[in-house]
């Protein structure tokens, strides 16, 4: 007999829930995106993202089961994204998923969204996977792991300042494009010349896996508005300029991203790459993989397009975890920060 899971995800603006099979099949994922509300601030809203969740969360569980043509009794366990994320928005999670566990007494199992973003590589390779290194890039995280295996990983290093989708979403703000950042910058510059502006590339000529994202994104807003203080107006922001200054925008990013993807491979040793997060979306980054992979006969797998992005079917993760018997007690508590060694 099959056995399902119950997965919620609500670590920042998307609710969203998936019931997945014990062979990491996904029998249904819905996720609800809250884009529309946060939308005219050019970024996530946090009190609004919970009151979202907390309007949503029912109703999401609620498509999941009947998509998966399941219902709450046929569950053998319950799922939830409890770090990292904004605090009000992991509460509405945790706190669902507690409730189902507690009233069909089925085990709650707590995931890590970083570790979850990574998994989503494993759901398409059929190849194994460890030992890697892993790039999470997102709105949230730009960080680099040593992992051992899906759920034994230390960082490696991160960023200093904005990650980096991050700062695809205020350079989209500064760009006048809407948000989320990501998408609008990919699509404004997609017959931009990535190398008409030569922006900064922060660390890139330095051993240290370290990624700075605030020196770009000034640098690019120098370039739309001016240098303070400068006697020349900036050019007029034709259609071709704009491309030209999102795809250089969208180059840099990926120049830095693929550097230290390759120092972290040779400063491991390792002969492997996994790679999740919104940002890894991106069509230009892809294809720079694609070329990584090809130019370093190294295994790079990045997740699959529909699992970047926030979503629940990467909570597939939880399956490893209910084997190892991992099971988290009623006092779960939703965690804001990184956690451990991940
Ligand atoms: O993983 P995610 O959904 O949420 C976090 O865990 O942070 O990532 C959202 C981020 C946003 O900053 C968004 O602008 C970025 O991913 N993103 C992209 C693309 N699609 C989403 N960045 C670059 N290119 C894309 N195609
Ligand atoms: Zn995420």
């Amino acid at each position: 007999m099959p056995r399902f899971l119950l997965s919620i995800e609500s670590t920042c603006d998307e609710t969203a829930a998936a019931v997945i099979r014990d062979d990491l099949h996904v029998m249904h994922s819905v996720v609800s995106s809250q884009t529309a509300l946060h939308e005219q601030y050019g970024g996530v809203v946090p009190e609004i993202a919970a009151r979202a969740h907390l309007e949503r969360i029912l109703p999401v569980i609620d498509q999941a089961l009947q998509g998966a043509g399941i219902s709450l009794t046929d569950l053998s366990a319950v799922a939830v994204a409890a770090h990292p994320g904004l605090v009000g928005s992991l509460l509405v999670g945790v706190t669902a998923a507690k409730t189902l566990s507690l009233v069909h007494e089925i085990p709650l199992i707590a995931i890590d969204h970083i570790q979850a973003h990574l998994f989503a590589c494993q759901m398409v390779s059929t190849k194994p996977v460890f030992p890697a290194v892993g790039l999470v890039v997102s709105g949230g995280h730009t960080n680099l792991y040593d992992c051992r295996s899906s759920v034994e990983m230390q960082l490696l290093g991160s960023t200093i300042d904005d990650a980096a989708g991050e700062a695809f979403d205020k350079v989209a703000t500064i760009l006048g494009l809407p948000y989320p950042g990501g998408p609008s910058i990919q699509k404004a510059g997609q017959l931009g010349n990535p190398k008409a502006y030569s922006f900064p590339r922060a660390f890139i000529h330095d051993d240290r896996l370290a990624f700075s994202f605030s020196g770009l994104k000034t640098a690019l807003l120098y370039e739309v508005q001016g240098q303070p203080g400068a006697r020349n107006q900036p050019p007029e922001m034709t259609p071709q300029r704009l491309a030209n200054i999102a795809a250089s925008f969208e180059q840099a990013v990926v120049d830095v991203l693929i550097t230290k993807c390759e120092q972290a491979l040779k400063q491991t040793g390792y002969q492997s790459l996994c790679i999740g997060g919104g940002v890894a979306a991106n069509a230009r980054f892809r294809k720079a993989i694609e070329d990584l992979r090809q130019r370093c006969s190294i295994e790079a797998i990045i997740a699959p397009l529909e699992y970047c992005t926030d979503n629940a079917a990467m909570g597939a993760i939880a399956w490893e975890l209910f084997q190892r018997k991992q099971f988290a007690t009623l006092d779960l508590d939703p965690t804001p920060g990184l956690v451990r060694a991940v």
